[in-house]
């Protein structure tokens, strides 16, 4: 353990960075291990990761042999799953703020490889443009607190379900707190005329909205 992660355990240390995109992200040394935060919202490595991990955790990772990530952040989820999941296939990772793309590299070491793809563009542009298909699409694409409202629209939606393999499962971290509760119960009647099962867990680690949809 160094210095940093050690002093961390009395105070939280941390670093400020400006972003056009999600105004002052925060690097901050919590309990031994860094954290990337919004203003009001944990990012990345805090309780977001354990979020998305019980969401892995619904879908069936050994037929799993491409993922996409929308909304990359600082890349806790690729951590889950190249070191919990030991996930070695390919995953191509979508974030649209170049200032994120490079905390993931020079902060938390997630960068381009022969096994992963960053693309650095709108999550609703690489949707329309990408013909690749995806056996386990994650999408968690905040600012601060909100996912923004074109990403709870059946026009997105019919973008990703057009990514998604014919085996494919998808994890959508749909809100914090219950916000947006009428757009989401909407949405959630909508996707289950469209796949085999989605379904909806609330207050996953005491604070999200998950919705797994699911292929037959
Ligand atoms: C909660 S963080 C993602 C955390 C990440 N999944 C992880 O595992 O560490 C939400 C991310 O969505 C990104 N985002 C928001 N709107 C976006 C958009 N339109 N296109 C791509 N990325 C977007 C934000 O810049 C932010 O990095």
């Amino acid at each position: 353990m160094n210095s940093k992660q050690l002093f961390s355990y009395i105070l939280p240390i941390t670093k400020t960075i400006k972003s056009k995109h999600s105004g002052t992200l925060e690097i901050t040394w919590h309990n031994g291990k860094k954290h990337l935060n919004s203003k009001n919202a944990n990012y990345s490595y805090g309780s977001l990761q354990k979020i998305l991990k019980i969401g892995i955790e619904q879908t069936e990772l050994p037929k799993v042999k491409s993922v996409l990530v929308l909304g990359m952040g600082g890349g806790s989820v690729i951590e889950t799953l190249r070191t919990d999941f030991e996930y070695n296939y390919p995953i191509t990772a979508v974030e649209i703020d170049p200032v994120i793309i490079e905390i993931a590299n020079a902060e938390f070491g997630i960068s381009e490889n022969e096994n992963l793809q960053i693309h650095c563009i709108d999550a609703y542009q690489f949707v329309k443009q990408t013909t690749k298909q995806f056996d386990l699409i994650i999408i968690d694409l905040f600012i601060d607190l909100s996912v923004p409202d074109q990403f709870l629209s059946e026009a997105f939606w019919n973008e990703v379900l057009r990514l998604k393999s014919s085996k494919g499962d998808i994890i959508f971290n749909a809100a914090v707190k219950n916000g947006k509760h009428k757009s989401i119960q909407q949405l959630i009647s909508y996707l289950r005329t469209k796949v085999y099962r989605v379904d909806l867990l609330e207050n996953v680690n005491n604070t999200n909205t998950l919705l797994i949809l699911k292929s037959l």
